[in-house]
C-alpha cells in the first residue's frame, strides 16, 4: 500500500482555498486540533474522522498563549516530520501547521474566555490556560469550518470548555469527545510522558491504579468521597507524586465537586511527578458487562 504525503499548509489563505475546493466537491471535513508530538491518542481521533468518511485535517500548532510563564512552551516536543509521517500512515488528508505569526499577527487583540467551567480543577493552577485554549480552538474552528471536531476525554475540562464555547458562539461544528487511549498499564498517553525518567514512568502506573480503585470504592459507597479522596492523595504522595494539585469527584457536565452519584460524575486528578504534570480522569460508573 502506498502512503500519500498529505499537504502541509501554513497560511489561512491557502487553507481556505483547499477547504473551499473540498466543499465544492461535497466533502465532509473533520478537524483534529493538536500541538503535535502525535501518539496513538491523537491518531485515534484521526481514525474517528476517517471512519465517519470525513477528510481529516490535523492542526499542529504549539499554542504559546495556553502556556504559563513557568510552563514548558520552550521544551514542548516539536517533531513535525515524524507527525506528518504518522498522520499519513493512518490516511489523514491535510496538515494545518500555521506559524505563530499567521495565527497571531501583529495587533491581535481578541480573546475568548469561558466562565464557570474554568473556575475549578486545572483553572486555578493554570491561570490564562483555558482562555488560550478557547481562543485558539475558536480560531481553528473558524479557519477550517469543519463538520465535526474531535477532542480527547483525556483533557476532559478542555473538552467541556470547547463544547460550551462552540455552542455559545454559534459555531456550527459538532464537537465529538473520544475516550482516553492508555498504555498497557493504564497510564493515559500524553505528549508530556516523554519527560518522565525510567523510574518516574514506573511510578506513574500507580496513578491509573489508584484512580480505578478510588472510583470503584466511590461506586460501592465504601466511605464518604472526602475520605476516599484523602486516601488516594496519601497513596500518590507516598509513591513520590507531588505537589498534587487536585484529586476530586465532580459532576461530569458542570465540573463542580459532588458528594454523591445522583448525576454522572468523574474522578479527576492532576499531580506532578518530578517535573512532569500528569492529568487524568475516569467516569465513575459500573464497568461494562
Ligand atoms: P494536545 O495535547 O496535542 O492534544 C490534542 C488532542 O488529543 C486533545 O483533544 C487531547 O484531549 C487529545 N488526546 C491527548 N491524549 C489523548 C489520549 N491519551 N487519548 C485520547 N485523546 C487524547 O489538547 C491540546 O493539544 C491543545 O490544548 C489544543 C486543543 C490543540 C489547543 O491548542
Amino acid at each position: 500500500m502506498s502512503i500519500v504525503a498529505p499537504p502541509i499548509l501554513r497560511t489561512v489563505a491557502d487553507l481556505r482555498d483547499r477547504i473551499a475546493q473540498w466543499r465544492r466537491e461535497g466533502a465532509r471535513i473533520g478537524l483534529i486540533p493538536t500541538m503535535g508530538a502525535l501518539h496513538e491518542g491523537h491518531l485515534t481521533l484521526v481514525r474517528r474522522a476517517l471512519e465517519a468518511g470525513e477528510c481529516a485535517v490535523v492542526s499542529i500548532f504549539v499554542n504559546p498563549t495556553q502556556f504559563g510563564p513557568n510552563e514548558d512552551f520552550g521544551a514542548y516536543p516539536r517533531r513535525e516530520a515524524d507527525d506528518v509521517a504518522k498522520f499519513a500512515a493512518v490516511g489523514g488528508h491535510l496538515v494545518w501547521a500555521p506559524t505563530v505569526d499567521a495565527m497571531y499577527p501583529g495587533g491581535f487583540a481578541t480573546h475568548v474566555a469561558v466562565s464557570g467551567l474554568t473556575d475549578g480543577l486545572c483553572g486555578p493552577f493554570r491561570p490564562g490556560h483555558f482562555q488560550g485554549v478557547a481562543t485558539v480552538v475558536a480560531k481553528l474552528l473558524l479557519q477550517v469550518l469543519p463538520d465535526r471536531a474531535y477532542f480527547g476525554q483525556k483533557d476532559y475540562q478542555q473538552l467541556q470548555v470547547v463544547r460550551r464555547m462552540a455552542c455559545d458562539l454559534d459555531i456550527p461544528t459538532r464537537i465529538v469527545g473520544v475516550p482516553t487511549v492508555r498504555e498497557a498499564d493504564g497510564l493515559a498517553l500524553s505528549s508530556r510522558n516523554i519527560y518522565l525518567s525510567t523510574d518516574e514512568r514506573q511510578a506513574a502506573s500507580l496513578l491509573p491504579q489508584v484512580m480505578q480503585e478510588t472510583a470503584a470504592a466511590a461506586l460501592a459507597g465504601h466511605a464518604p468521597f472526602a475520605e476516599l479522596l484523602e486516601s488516594a492523595r496519601a497513596r500518590l504522595a507516598a509513591a513520590g507524586f507531588g505537589p498534587i494539585d487536585y484529586v476530586a469527584i465532580c459532576d461530569a457536565e458542570r465540573l463542580e465537586p459532588v458528594e454523591d452519584l445522583a448525576r454522572p460524575a468523574r474522578l479527576f486528578v492532576a499531580a506532578r511527578l518530578g517535573k512532569t504534570r500528569l492529568i487524568d480522569n475516569i467516569p465513575i460508573e459500573a464497568p461494562a458487562p
